[in-house]
C-alpha cells in the first residue's frame, strides 16, 4: 500500500500516532482526511497539513458511517482507512473491577469500529478492485503483560476482526495491517514514572515504520522488535511463556488486585 495520490483517513488523529500518520502520508502525497472527536485538535492537525477534516468519535456506529459516506462522496473512494482510537481502562483499577460501562466502551471503540468499517466498505472496496485497513491496536494484542483487562482483550478482539477478515477477503484485493506498539510517547514525560518500561519510542518513529510496513503490506506491524521474539516464545510453549509472565509481573510488584486501589 503507497498512499501517494490516494484518499487515506486517519481517526484519532487529533494527537500521538493518528497526528504522525496523518503527518507523514501528507508528506508522501495522500490526501489525508483528519479525523478526530475533539475538534479543537483535530483542526490543529488538520490545519498543519491543509487537510480535509470531520468530527467523528469511532465508538459512535452513526458518527462512523457518516464520517465514511461524507469521505466518499465528497473527497473520493478511502484507498486506505485507518483506525487508530482506544479506549485504554477506566476510572477504575483496570482489573476485575473494571465497570460494565468501561467494557461496553471498550468493544465499541477498540472491536466495534474496525468491525463497522469494514461492513461499509469492504463491499465497495471489492467492487472497485481492492482496499487496505490499518488498525492501531498494541502488543498488548499479541502479549499479555501488565494493561488493563478491558484493553488486553478487545485489543486481543481487534486482532481477531483482522485476521478473520484477511482469511476472507485478502483474495479479493482486500488488505490488512495491525500496528502493534509498545510504548510510545504521545504526551511529554508520560512514561517517567515507568523505569522498567523497555524501549520508548516516538509517534513519528512509529509513524515511518508503518509505512514501511504498509509498503511490504505486512500483517504486523511491529515497531518494536522484542515484541516479536514474546509472540514467538508464547506460541512454541504457552504454558512456560504463562508461567515465565505471572513470576515477572509478580517480581515487578504488579497485582491488578490492589496495585490501583
Ligand atoms: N501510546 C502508546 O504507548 C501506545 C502503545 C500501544 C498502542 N497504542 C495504541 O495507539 C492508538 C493511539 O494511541 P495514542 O497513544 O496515540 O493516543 P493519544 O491519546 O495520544 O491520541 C489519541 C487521539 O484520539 C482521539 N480519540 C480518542 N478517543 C476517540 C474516539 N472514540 N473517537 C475519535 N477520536 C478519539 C483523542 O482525542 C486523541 O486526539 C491507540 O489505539 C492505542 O491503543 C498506543
Amino acid at each position: 500500500m503507497i498512499v501517494e495520490g490516494k484518499v487515506v483517513v486517519v481517526t484519532g488523529a487529533g494527537n500521538g500516532i493518528g497526528r504522525a500518520l496523518a503527518e507523514r502520508f501528507a508528506r508522501d502525497g495522500a490526501t489525508v482526511v483528519v479525523s478526530d472527536f475533539d475538534e479543537q485538535t483535530m483542526n490543529t492537525v488538520a490545519d498543519g497539513i491543509a487537510a480535509a477534516r470531520r468530527r467523528c468519535d469511532v465508538g459512535n456506529a452513526q458518527d462512523l458511517h457518516d464520517l465514511i459516506e461524507w469521505v466518499e462522496a465528497d473527497i473520493g473512494p478511502i484507498a486506505l482507512m485507518c483506525s487508530n482510537p482506544a479506549i485504554f481502562g477506566g476510572a477504575e483499577g483496570g482489573g476485575l473491577d473494571t465497570s460494565e460501562e468501561t467494557w461496553e466502551r471498550s468493544w465499541q471503540v477498540n472491536v466495534m469500529s474496525h468491525v463497522r468499517v469494514a461492513r461499509q466498505l469492504i463491499p465497495r472496496m471489492v467492487e472497485r478492485g481492492g482496499g487496505y485497513f490499518l488498525q492501531t491496536l498494541s502488543a498488548a494484542a499479541l502479549i499479555t503483560s501488565n494493561s488493563w483487562m478491558a484493553y488486553t482483550v478487545t485489543k486481543h478482539a481487534g486482532l481477531g476482526t483482522a485476521e478473520w477478515i484477511m482469511l476472507n477477503y485478502a483474495d479479493r484485493g482486500i488488505g490488512v495491517s495491525c500496528l502493534c506498539p509498545t510504548a510510545v510517547e504521545t504526551r511529554p514525560g508520560q512514561f517517567d514514572e515507568m523505569p522498567d518500561i523497555g524501549l520508548v519510542q516516538t509517534a513519528d518513529e512509529v509513524a515511518d515504520i508503518t509505512v514501511a510496513g504498509l509498503a511490504d503490506e505486512r500483517f504486523l506491524i511491529l515497531p518494536n522488535p522484542a515484541v516479536g521474539g514474546s509472540f514467538r516464545k508464547k506460541a512454541t510453549d504457552y504454558d512456560a511463556w504463562l508461567e515465565r509472565t505471572n513470576g515477572r509481573l509478580r517480581a515487578m510488584g504488579h497485582d491488578f488486585d490492589t496495585a490501583h486501589r
